[in-house]
């Protein structure tokens, strides 16, 4: 390898229609079912991984701040799978930034760890496709591996102990469809448990575990047709009834446990009450007490306006569909 060898890409998150929530396998992050995501414009990281053989230690900087040892640490164990392809790498230096509007706690794995995996392709002049992409960046979080693609996304399972055979696949980039969503925030905190804790506590101590995967086949299968038949109705109602479903399992785990606050439900609420006014708005919801109401970018903005009279404009962020990850130049990357 050379001295030096710099990589920097753009990632965006995704949010889940159809949920992820539980894996077969926690070493390869093999997950229990399929998924379908949204990737979305308004939330996304920008990543630089430099390698140097004069590099003594390995850091990584987020936001500007010098991370501790147990994040590098992480990061130390995800560069590490690239090892095989290219022989043993030498220390780096990641540097990243989350983009997400003011105070929005919405900080995700999904754009980190997909921006990572191609800052990390770009620097070693790797020629891997984005789907055999995704199943590296699968393997830092789950939810990831649906970032490497834009609009609609479906992570497949795969099968058994097979790593290279989950992955994801783009199903429609979404940029014919009318839709939106906008995101309520009523709690910034950092959620108490993390998604990784809590989908393997419910998955080993739920009763109701075990619908959990014959439900998501159900809702992706509902949720596919929706999609090809442009049906937002049917897409809307399947993606609620399937957050619903997660959260349902979540308070029949031992102990019980949930996401949602007080702030959650008059939020739930508020979207209802729009349905109930003819408005097309759908809930969902991930490990975290913010609403994501899904709803049609021709009413996002009159739904935006009817939601200014209960919350404040940083409570409230509009998100379109987004793009695939794509390469940055060392000018765009300094330009945050
Ligand atoms: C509720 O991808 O954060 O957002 O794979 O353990 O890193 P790990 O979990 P993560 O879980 C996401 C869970 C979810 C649903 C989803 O995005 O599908």
């Amino acid at each position: 390898m050379s001295q030096q060898q710099i990589g920097i890409a753009r990632a965006h998150a995704n949010i889940a229609l159809i949920k992820y929530w539980g894996k077969r396998n926690d070493e390869l992050f093999l997950p229990l079912t399929s998924s379908l995501s949204l990737t979305l414009d308004a939330f996304y990281t920008d990543t630089k991984i430099t390698f140097s053989e004069n590099f003594t230690e390995s850091s990584f900087f987020l936001d500007g701040q010098k991370m501790p040892p147990q994040e590098v640490q992480k990061l130390q164990r995800f560069v590490n799978l690239f090892e095989p392809l290219v022989g043993q790498l030498p220390h780096f230096q990641v540097e990243s930034y989350n983009h997400v509007p003011t105070a929005a706690g919405l900080a995700s794995s999904s754009s980190a760890f997909s921006a990572l995996a191609c800052a990390i392709h770009d620097a070693l002049n790797l020629d891997l496709d984005s789907q055999t992409l995704s199943t590296y960046a699968r393997q830092g979080s789950g939810s990831a591996t649906r970032s490497l693609f834009g609009g609609f996304v479906e992570w497949e399972k795969g099968q058994d102990d097979d790593g290279p055979s989950s992955f994801a696949r783009p199903i429609d980039d979404a940029c014919h469809w009318d839709i939106a969503m906008l995101v309520v925030v009523v709690n910034e905190q950092e959620k108490h448990l993390s998604s990784r804790e809590g989908m393997a506590h419910t998955r080993d101590t739920s009763p109701f575990y075990h619908l959990w995967p014959e439900e998501v086949a159900k809702d992706l299968a509902i949720i596919k047709e929706a999609i090809a038949e442009k049906d937002f109705q049917k897409l809307g109602e399947v993606a609620e009834h399937n957050a619903m479903k997660m959260h349902a399992t979540m308070l029949s785990a031992n102990p019980s446990f949930t996401y949602f606050e007080p702030a959650t439900m008059n939020a739930m609420n508020a979207v209802r009450q729009l349905r109930d006014e003819g408005f097309l708005a759908y809930i969902t919801m991930d490990a975290g007490p913010n609403v994501k109401i899904i709803c049609k970018n021709s009413q996002v903005e009159t739904i935006h306006e009817r939601l200014l009279q209960e919350y404040s404009p940083e409570q409230l962020i509009i998100a379109r569909p987004g793009p695939a990850p794509r390469k940055l130049s060392e000018e765009e990357f300094h330009d945050q």
